[in-house]
């Protein structure tokens, strides 16, 4: 198993380009499946969660070829409703296949993902989606089987609270509908509006993008699309973090800044410099000013356009270097604090109560390396962050977690001065 080296107390300088956005890329990657033809997506990342979707994809009869960033998925001869446990399991997004296979093929058999690090995940919303739009669902064996004769058949559906994945589900599954669906209470995320696009490019007709109420008018077919996938604002918001957090200062390319409007806040009332480009963010510190000289800041994560549950590890391990103390109140997940126990073995001091974690600044005495464990996606890069910071060696098995979600992130962080590299054992 691959572990992660961290030689710390370097500041990180320059640019970095940021990828396409993981949560973006996987919805679209699963919408392929409406439409039989070439479909092309571009600015694709290769993580391993885009691998393991085009797996689940393989199984399903579709096929594909990269050629650089360029993903070609071929999803004519997709005949197989069926995606098995043995996927679904290492990969809870697996569960966008199901809104475009009812679509496609009046039928889906989905393992259903079980809990995760982060808490429960439950998938009830879209099962309640779909059945509202004339689906039986069947769950059993731990498999949710949805079957519908004919077309799906438009309803008006309010989400109990905005799921990303199950909006994008749903409309996925709206868009070959007989009838006009409405989508209440839909997520907002930018990556949404991504898929909105892809959509409207293959021939659906859809109104509201990027608002709580999606209008869905259901067409008979669609064509292939040929879209590219929005940068990752996670990824930018983490590498700015990081630049920061080891004092430096830097730019990340090729990211839309209004993306995230809540993170840039923050990051400027701790004190630190923040400029926006039109596709670019640069992040430095005042005159002769250093992280312990950053103020802790409260953050509560919220759907978007709020602070990002994506981007609340990270963000803790900044606020462990700066001075004072921060309540970080977690809304979205109920057990996303799993990065904790491991930043206090880097000297960190933080206590949880419930959804809320206090930090108390180090200021001054900063963090210390020391072996740490991975546990989920984006805490393992809050490790990374601090090990960066922290004086010494840090060691993080389990990586596997973080090449989930960051593309070529051992050259990326070289290429900014970071003394980082990979072991086999
Ligand atoms: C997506 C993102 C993930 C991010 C999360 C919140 C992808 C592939 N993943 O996950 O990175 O952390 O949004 O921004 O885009 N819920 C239910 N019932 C459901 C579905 C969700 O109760 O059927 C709850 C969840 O437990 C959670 C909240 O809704 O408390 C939001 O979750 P959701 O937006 O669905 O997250 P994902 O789409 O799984």
């Amino acid at each position: 198993m691959d572990k992660l080296f961290i030689e710390g107390g370097k500041s990180l300088n320059g640019s970095v380009k940021i990828s396409g956005a993981k949560n973006a890329a996987l919805p679209l990657m699963a919408a392929t499946l409406l439409a039989p033809g070439k479909h092309v997506l571009r600015n694709v990342p290769d993580l391993r969660d885009t691998r393991t979707l085009l797996k689940v994809m393989e199984e399903l009869g579709a096929t594909s070829e990269r050629n650089g960033d360029v993903l070609t998925i071929d999803a004519t001869h997709v005949n197989n409703y069926e995606a098995s446990y043995e996927l679904v399991r290492t990969m809870r997004a697996s569960v966008l296949v199901l809104g475009p296979l009812v679509a496609r093929l009046g039928r889906a058999r989905v393992s259903r993902p079980g809990g995760c690090a982060i808490g429960d995940r439950p998938i009830n919303l879209h099962v309640m989606g779909l059945e509202q739009l004339g689906a039986t669902c069947i769950q059993e064996s731990g498999y949710v089987d949805v079957k519908v004769d004919g077309r799906l058949t438009g309803n008006t559906i309010h989400f109990d609270l905005p799921s990303v994945t199950g909006t994008e589900n749903l409309l996925m599954a709206a868009v070959l509908a007989s009838g006009t669906t409405i989508l209440k209470n839909a997520a907002k995320e930018p990556e949404i509006g991504n898929l909105v696009d892809m959509l409207l490019g293959m021939g659906a007709k859809i109104e509201g993008r990027d608002t709580d109420e999606l209008i869905i008018h259901g067409v008979e077919e669609l064509s292939p699309a040929d879209c590219a996938i929005i940068p990752d604002r996670i990824e930018a918001g983490t590498y700015l973090i990081a630049i920061a957090a080891t004092g430096g200062a830097g730019t990340v390319t090729n990211c839309i800044p209004e993306h995230l409007p809540a993170l840039l806040n923050k990051l400027r009332a701790t004190g630190l410099i923040i400029d926006e480009d039109e596709n670019s963010i640069s992040v430095s510190y005042p005159e002769g000013k250093g992280v312990a000289d950053l103020q802790c800041i409260d953050i509560q994560t919220m759907p978007y356009p709020g602070y990002a549950t994506d981007l609340q590890a990270q963000f803790m391990a900044l606020m462990s270097l700066a001075t004072g103390s921060a309540v970080i109140d977690e809304t979205i997940f109920e057990n996303r604090f799993m990065h904790v126990a491991e930043l206090e073995r880097m000297n960190a001091i933080i206590k949880i109560k419930g959804s809320t974690a206090v930090v108390t600044g180090k200021g001054e005495d900063g963090l210390v390396g020391a072996p740490v464990m991975a546990t989920d996606l984006r805490a393992s890069s809050s490790l990374v962050i601090a090990g960066l910071a922290a004086t010494g060696k840090t060691e993080i098995r389990r990586i596997y977690h973080l090449e989930r979600g960051y593309e070529k992130l051992v050259d990326k962080l070289t290429g900014l001065g970071a003394k980082v590299w990979k072991e086999s054992s």
